[in-house]
C-alpha cells in the first residue's frame, strides 16, 4: 500500500501542521490547496522545515480530473480531508456558502475517489457535532444536534461517510472529531493566520497580547462553570497532527473504520486561558464582561479514551504549552502570513 497522503486543504492551519508530521514519520504528504481559506506562503515555509519541496496542486475538490489525475500520479494511499470552512458565525449569515463548500465538497471528492483505487479517507469534523452535551466528559455514543449551519454540514459529512461505507466495504473512514485546536509549530513559522477579526479565543488573546486589539470581551462569566466562564478542550494542534498520522497510519494497516474524540479530556475555562496566555508572554491581557454569545455552550471537552485504546495516541501538551507556543508564532509573525 502506497504511503502517499493526500491533504485535501494541506496549506491551511491543522493541514499545514499535519504535513509535518506526516514527513517526520516517512508518510509521503501531497498538498491540494485552492488558497480560499490559506496562503501560499505556508508551503514555501512548510519547505524551509522540512528540507524537501512539498508536492502540490494548486486547485479544487470539485477539480474531479485534477484530484484523480493527483491519486494516480502520486499513487496516493489515503486522504485527509481538511478542505472547508469552520467559521460558525458566518456559517449563519451564509449557510448555503457552508453547504455546498463542505458537504458538496466531501461528495464530489468521494464521487472521484469512486473511480480510483483509493478508499481510505481521513475527516476532519468537530465537537460541534455534540450541540450542547447534556453532561461531561463526551464520549463518541453521546447524541449528536447542530446548533448552526456549520456544525450541520460536519453532522452531515459523518452521516453522508457512513452511508457510503454500508453501501460498499471497500471503503475505510477515520472520522475525527477535533475539540478547540489551538497553539502553533514550536518553530514560530507555521500557526493559526483567521482574516479580519477572530473568532475564536486563542488567535484573539494573542492579537491583544501582541498590541493588535485593545482587549478581549469575555463572552459571559454567569455560566455554572467554576469561574464563571465558558469551558472548552483546547488541544494543542501539533498533538492534533499526530492524532492524524495515528488515524491515517490505522487506515494504511487495513483496519476498519473509526469515529474518535481528539482532545486532551480536560476543560480549561476563558480565564485559565488569559492567565495562561499573560504567563507564556509576559504581556497583558486586558479583559471586559460582555453578554454571553449566542449559540455558546458552558461546558465541553472530550474523554479521548477510545483514541488512545485504538490509535495508542493521546494528547500530550498543556493550555501553557500551547499559550507559549502561540505567543512565538504570533510575536514573530504580527500579522500572520499577511506579512
Ligand atoms: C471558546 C470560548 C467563548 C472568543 C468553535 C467552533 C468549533 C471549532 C472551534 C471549528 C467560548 C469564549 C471566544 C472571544 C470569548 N471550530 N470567547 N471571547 O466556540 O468553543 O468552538 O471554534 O472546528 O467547531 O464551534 O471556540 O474559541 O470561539 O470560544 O469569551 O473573543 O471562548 O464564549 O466560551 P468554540 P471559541
Amino acid at each position: 500500500m502506497s504511503t502517499s497522503v493526500l491533504l485535501t486543504g494541506g496549506a491551511g492551519y491543522i493541514g499545514s501542521h499535519t504535513l509535518l508530521a506526516l514527513h517526520a514519520t516517512g508518510l509521503k504528504p501531497v498538498v491540494l490547496d485552492d488558497f480560499s481559506n490559506s496562503q501560499p506562503e505556508v508551503l514555501r515555509r512548510l519547505e524551509e522545515l522540512t528540507g524537501a519541496p512539498v508536492a502540490f496542486e494548486q486547485g479544487s475538490v470539485f477539480d474531479s480530473d485534477l484530484v484523480a489525475r493527483m491519486v494516480d500520479r502520486h499513487q496516493i494511499g489515503a486522504v485527509i480531508h481538511f478542505a472547508g470552512f469552520k467559521a460558525v458565525g458566518e456559517s449563519v449569515a451564509d449557510p448555503l456558502k457552508y453547504y455546498r463548500n463542505n458537504v458538496g465538497g466531501l461528495t464530489s471528492l468521494l464521487a472521484t475517489l469512486q473511480g480510483t483505487a483509493c478508499r481510505s479517507l481521513v475527516f476532519s469534523s468537530s465537537a460541534t457535532v455534540y450541540g450542547d452535551p447534556a453532561s461531561v466528559p463526551i464520549t463518541e455514543d453521546f447524541p449528536r444536534q447542530h446548533t448552526n449551519p456549520y456544525g450541520h454540514t460536519k453532522l452531515v459529512g459523518e452521516d453522508v461517510l457512513a452511508a457510503v461505507a454500508a453501501s460498499d466495504a471497500s471503503w475505510r473512514f477515520g472520522v475525527l472529531r477535533y475539540f478547540n485546536p489551538v497553539g502553533a509549530h514550536p518553530s514560530g513559522r507555521i500557526g493559526e493566520s483567521p482574516n479580519g477579526i477572530p473568532n475564536n479565543l486563542m488567535p484573539f488573546v494573542s492579537q491583544v497580547a501582541v498590541g493588535r486589539r485593545p482587549f478581549l470581551q469575555v463572552f459571559g462569566d454567569d455560566y455554572p462553570t467554576p469561574d464563571g466562564t465558558g469551558v472548552r478542550d483546547y488541544i494543542h494542534v501539533c498533538d492534533l497532527a499526530e492524532g492524524h498520522v495515528a488515524a491515517v497510519r490505522h487506515l494504511l494497516a487495513g483496519n476498519p473504520g473509526f469515529t474518535v474524540n481528539l482532545g486532551t479530556g480536560k476543560g480549561s475555562s476563558v480565564l485559565d486561558m488569559v492567565k495562561s496566555f499573560e504567563a507564556a508572554s509576559g504581556k497583558p491581557v486586558p479583559y471586559r464582561i460582555a453578554p454571553r454569545r449566542p449559540g455558546d455552550v458552558a461546558e465541553c471537552y472530550a474523554d479521548p479514551a477510545s483514541a488512545l485504546a485504538l490509535l495508542g495516541w493521546q494528547a500530550r501538551l498543556t493550555l501553557d504549552d500551547m499559550c507559549r507556543d502561540s505567543w512565538r508564532w504570533q510575536e514573530a509573525n504580527p500579522h500572520g502570513y499577511g506579512g
